[in-house]
């Protein structure tokens, strides 16, 4: 089966994380059957994917491509009969997701693929819950929020099959989607860990009083930040390091000078006192601005993004 022809996904839990992949799935064409046991479910689901759906219109429509193609149904099990692709989005709680899995597998079609967004966990914690087909379990970990953030990061399990995770990468990658793909397993993957490296650093740079948090939250927002969306760091170190790129700043003053900085990095524990101030320091920074205002405009201005990344074509 080529992940294209894939034709209804099963969403399972339809929180932060599954609602903004319905509307996803949705976007694309795609029928979509999910599952909650939330009290209220069904109208918070269909609530969020109509608020999602002029973002989707923004980006694109594929032929077909409906909020009414989606259905809720009682059950995980309801929702994974007769689907190609299962996305799991439950709470981040292991022996819920283990039970989950060992529920799915034994009610999906053998050829479905289940792929989990979990942001924590290693798919080898929980698939050896399934006793059926325990080798097309698959980390599926988008980024918030997955209706506009490309990255998908693809990851196996111990006993993942080459080939499914091969599927899940095609069937991310048909959906517009950047998947990365993970050589072996890693707790909290790879984008989360670039992001706590950073965090660790500005909560020690925060601790030592370097900066204020505003001006932290510039360093990156109004700096590297603008690269970084538009080339990964190793990319941009590349283009930033003179004639002959990186391999010619390697070995170069420069460059022992940098990785000098590397055994200089701090890390803070964020106690009460650091915590609250970083809470006022934030507030004062939303001062002047309503943070509901800030908030669409971020999305404004990233769909903007998106769409000139898009026409941009030669951006990797
Ligand atoms: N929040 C993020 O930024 C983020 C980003 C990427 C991945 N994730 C991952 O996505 C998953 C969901 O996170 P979230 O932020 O959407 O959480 P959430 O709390 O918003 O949503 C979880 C949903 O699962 C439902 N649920 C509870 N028990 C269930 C069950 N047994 N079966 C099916 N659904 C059940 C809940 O009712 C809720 O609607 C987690 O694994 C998390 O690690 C979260």
């Amino acid at each position: 089966m080529s992940e294209t022809s894939v034709q209804r996904v099963a969403v399972i839990g339809t929180g932060l994380i599954g609602a903004s992949w319905a509307s996803c799935f949705l976007a694309r064409g795609l029928e979509v059957v999910a599952s909650d046991p939330a009290p209220g479910a069904e109208a918070t689901l269909r609530k969020a994917v109509a608020a999602h759906w002029p973002a989707m219109e923004m980006l694109g429509l594929a032929p077909g491509a409906s909020p009414e193609r989606l259905r809720f149904v009682a059950s995980p099990e309801e929702a994974a009969a007769g689907a190609q692709f299962i996305q799991e989005n439950a709470p981040e709680q292991l022996a819920l997701k283990r039970e989950l899995f060992r529920r799915l597998d034994a009610a999906a079609p053998a050829e479905a693929i289940l792929a989990s967004s979990s942001s924590t966990f290693m798919v080898s914690e929980f698939q050896d819950a399934c006793l059926h087909h325990s080798e097309r379990v698959v980390l599926g970990h988008p980024f918030n929020p997955p209706h506009l953030i490309p990255l998908v990061e693809v990851a196996g399990g111990r006993h993942s099959a080459a080939a499914a995770v091969q599927r899940a990468c095609d069937f991310y990658r048909a959906l517009g989607k950047r998947p990365i793909l993970l050589k072996k397993e890693m707790r909290g993957h790879v984008a989360n860990r670039l992001q706590a490296a950073l965090w660790r650093e500005a909560f020690f740079l925060l601790a030592e009083g370097v900066v204020s948090v505003a001006d932290l939250d510039a360093a990156i927002a109004h700096g590297p930040g603008l690269r970084w969306a538009l080339l990964g760091p190793l990319l941009n170190l590349h283009l930033s390091g003179g004639p002959g790129g990186f391999g010619a700043l390697f070995g170069k003053p420069l460059w022992r000078a940098t990785e000098a900085v590397w055994q200089d990095l701090g890390t803070a524990s964020v106690d009460n006192a650091l915590a609250e101030r970083v809470a006022k320091g934030i507030k004062e920074e939303l001062a002047p601005h309503d943070e509901a205002e800030v908030l669409s405009k971020r999305d404004e201005v990233l769909l903007a993004l998106l769409e000139l990344k898009a026409k941009a074509k030669v951006l990797p």
